[in-house]
């Protein structure tokens, strides 16, 4: 992505603050995975979302209306450190190649951001991600209030950052789109890699493997959230991830799997037959949850809400389930009930973006939101039929999740991720080669 989309959305940003404010947001810090090592760094979505900006331990502070608008604090330059640890940016090249108004060393934070922040009516800043930054910015608010000798003054209002910069991250722009569909054309290369390699006495970690080396092999060296392949009744876990099992013959495998781009998420499940023959019960459960999902992605348009195309996908879901047999009773009344619950038990979509359950309100003035065109997100209908459930036994044992990734148009959405197959006949066909 070019460098100047970072810097109009700090201008939107900018230009959405009150007068006489400053913001601060914190970049993601190293995590210990164990000892001296660490977990794979992952920039703050915030953060990068407003700076493209990829070490840790950095903080961007936003001044509206001032001289310096934007300033970057960043680790310096260390060549022992760098020898070590990886290359750094370093003041200089920062400013020059992110497009700040000002860069300064880590080293100068407490006395600089003191400055910054001294004399603003409004701070702009989202507690509770960085505790240690958190205790560092109240004890510059109480150090400000403590010093009126000084001439200094404590902003009176505090603002939660994250509700400007998260409805700006709700709309996806052209670029980020453009990054979204080769998320989703390579994850969907994945699975269509993954369903490939199923056989009988395939583990799950076997599939999950061949998934991960197609993303590294296309540039997404990570997953946007921990890969799921659960064979049989382990699809019944919801957030099953533990993908140790030996895939057997006459079970389906649910894959819930996308890589990340450049920070952007795409997130694909699809379940298929080990064996690549459904069975009869397997068949007739995929196509209701097939049909659930088809019926709720006619739904998505401007205007129309997720509330309301969840209540359609209910509606086909329970119908389904009476018609075999497993539920019973009336439409209305189970639907009232909630019946399904006991085998529908999670919503039908979420936004995406740089965060896989991406950020921005689902509701406006307490209702529910209508889309709107730049608007990504996932429509994932489900079933999920445990060994221990109280369905007939034929459909025990079977969990079935198909989910895909929609961009919301002028006239109704775009499937990112229709490269992997998903009817019966198309996913057989594909198996069968
Ligand atoms: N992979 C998480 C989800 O589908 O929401
Ligand atoms: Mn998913
Ligand atoms: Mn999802």
């Amino acid at each position: 992505m070019k460098i100047s989309e970072f810097i109009s959305r700090r201008t939107r940003l900018l230009s959405a603050m009150t007068s006489n404010s400053v913001a601060i947001i914190p970049a993601a810090k190293e995590l210990t995975r164990s000892r001296d090592t660490e977990f794979a760094f992952r920039q703050d979505s915030d953060f990068f979302y407003l700076t493209g900006f990829l070490e840790p331990d950095a903080v961007l502070v936003l001044t509206p209306g001032k001289d310096v608008e934007t300033t970057l604090f960043c680790r310096p330059k260390d060549k022992m450190a760098e020898i070590w640890c990886g290359r750094r940016f370093g003041v200089e090249r920062a400013k020059e190649e992110f497009g700040f108004d000002q860069t300064l060393s880590l080293d100068e934070l407490d006395d600089q951001l003191l400055q910054l922040v001294n004399g603003n009516d409004t701070l702009y800043y989202g507690q509770g991600t960085y505790t240690e930054f958190d205790d560092q910015v109240w004890q510059l608010l109480s150090d400000l209030r403590g010093g009126p000798k000084k001439g200094w003054q404590a902003p009176q209002t505090i603002i939660d950052v994250r509700s400007l910069v998260h409805e700006m991250r709700l709309f996806k722009s052209e670029a980020e789109l453009e990054i979204m569909a080769k998320a989703g054309e390579i994850s969907a290369q994945g699975h269509i890699r993954a369903m490939q390699f199923a056989k009988p006495g395939a583990t799950e970690y076997q599939l999950e493997a061949e998934i991960h080396h197609h993303y590294a092999m296309n540039g997404a060296r990570h997953p946007a959230y921990g890969t799921i392949v659960g064979g049989g009744d382990n699809a019944n876990i919801l957030h099953y991830t533990e993908n140790s099992d030996v895939l057997c013959d006459g079970d389906l495998v649910l894959i819930d799997s996308g890589c990340e781009l450049q920070g952007y998420a795409a997130d694909i499940t699809r379940t298929f037959p080990v064996n690549g023959k459904f069975s009869k019960s397997q068949a007739a459960l995929y196509d209701l949850v097939l049909e659930a999902q088809l019926a709720a992605l006619e739904m998505i348009k401007p205007g129309n809400t997720l509330k309301q195309a969840a209540e359609v996908t209910i509606k086909v879901l329970t119908q389904g389930l009476i018609d075999l047999g497993i539920l019973s009773g009336d439409l209305t009344q189970l639907i009232e009930d909630e019946a399904y619950k006991a085998y529908y038990m999670h919503g039908l979509g979420h936004w995406l973006g740089l965060d896989v359950h991406d950020v921005g309100d689902y509701k406006q003035d307490e209702k529910d939101r209508p889309f709107a065109p730049g608007m990504v997100l996932t429509v994932e209908p489900g079933l999920y039929i445990a060994n221990d459930s109280n369905a007939p036994e034929q459909y025990r044992g079977i969990g079935i999740r198909i989910e895909d990734d929609v961009v919301v148009t002028a006239t109704g959405y775009t499937n990112l991720t229709l490269g992997v197959p998903k009817t019966i006949a198309e996913i057989e066909a594909l198996m069968a080669k």
